[in-house]
């Protein structure tokens, strides 16, 4: 069979060099123990043979397909449906903008564009040091943040062009970057390889761990039915800390669901969200 667009034989896939493959052997051992059925354990080894070359390969879904007794075909299926497999060289940190509705009206696409022309990449592509590639990304869950910059699955909160252009030039740069939320980045065969479910051995990264940020807590309480207290916000667009007042007089933010409903709609409109019903 030929690969049409490369003009090469397509199959069979080569096989990793004995000592590689001996080494994933025994990590792919580990991680398949955890899992009563084996092939419960794809999507690790994925991310593991991802962690070796820095993408999926066809030698590494051939090893998978291997070790777990499945056919390359099951295993392609599974590689290609999933946007966190990458299928070709990249690099070494993946910044992905989120581009879905609230983000880009909040800014995403503006990102998106002015890193496009700073970096002198296209969506998907790679700058010539091997540094970034940049990509859209879809809702990642933390629209409270909107808009939200993802580096190597790490969350940057409340970007703006400015602050994206800065993060990628000390990521150009070799400078430790800190995300919003969790422990200084590394790099993506690092992350793929703690995605795997290898131990983050970096002195205090598990401690640096990330967790909700303000917004979502504030959310979380209102959804429970509790007022929620006056917060610090500090953003990183320079802007000085602010006291977030308690919900009822106005927004939590500029885009925040409102506290109270319409004056239109006397009866619901007397008190705080979080008040209703008790
Ligand atoms: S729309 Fe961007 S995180 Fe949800």
């Amino acid at each position: 069979m030929t690969d049409v667009s490369l003009g090469m034989p397509q199959l069979p896939a080569p096989d990793y060099p004995a000592d590689v493959r001996a080494r994933l052997e025994a990590d792919a051992k580990e991680v398949i123990a955890r899992y009563p059925d084996s092939r419960s354990a794809l999507l690790p080894l994925l991310h593991l043979v991802q962690s070796e070359e820095g993408h999926v390969t066809r030698t590494g879904m051939r090893f998978c397909a291997d070790v777990l007794g499945l056919t390359t075909a099951e295993v392609t299926a599974v590689a290609t449906f999933y946007t966190m497999y990458r299928r070709k060289p990249s690099g070494d940190y993946q910044v992905g903008v989120c581009t879905n509705t609230l983000c880009a009206v909040m800014g995403g696409d503006a990102i998106f564009e002015e890193l496009k022309e700073h970096l002198g990449v296209g969506n998907n592509e790679t700058t010539e040091d091997g540094k970034v590639t940049l990509e859209h990304i879809e809702c990642n869950a933390a629209c409270d943040f909107a808009p939200v910059v993802m580096v190597n699955w790490e969350f940057f909160d409340n970007q703006t062009p400015d602050s994206a252009k800065r993060l990628v030039d000390d990521l150009r740069a070799g400078r430790q970057v800190t995300p919003t939320r969790g422990a200084p980045l590394c790099t993506y065969k690092e992350t793929a390889r703690i995605l795997a479910g290898f131990p983050d051995e970096r002195p205090g990264a598990v401690e640096a761990g990330g967790g909700a940020g303000p917004a979502s807590l504030i959310g979380l309480r209102l959804a429970r039915g509790e007022a929620a207290p006056a917060t610090r916000v500090v953003h990183p667009r320079g802007e000085a800390p602010q006291e977030r007042p308690q919900p009822g007089s106005e927004h939590l933010s500029s885009h925040d669901a409102p506290q109270q409903t319409s004056a239109s709609d006397p009866e619901h409109s007397a008190g705080p969200v979080g008040e209703e019903g008790e």
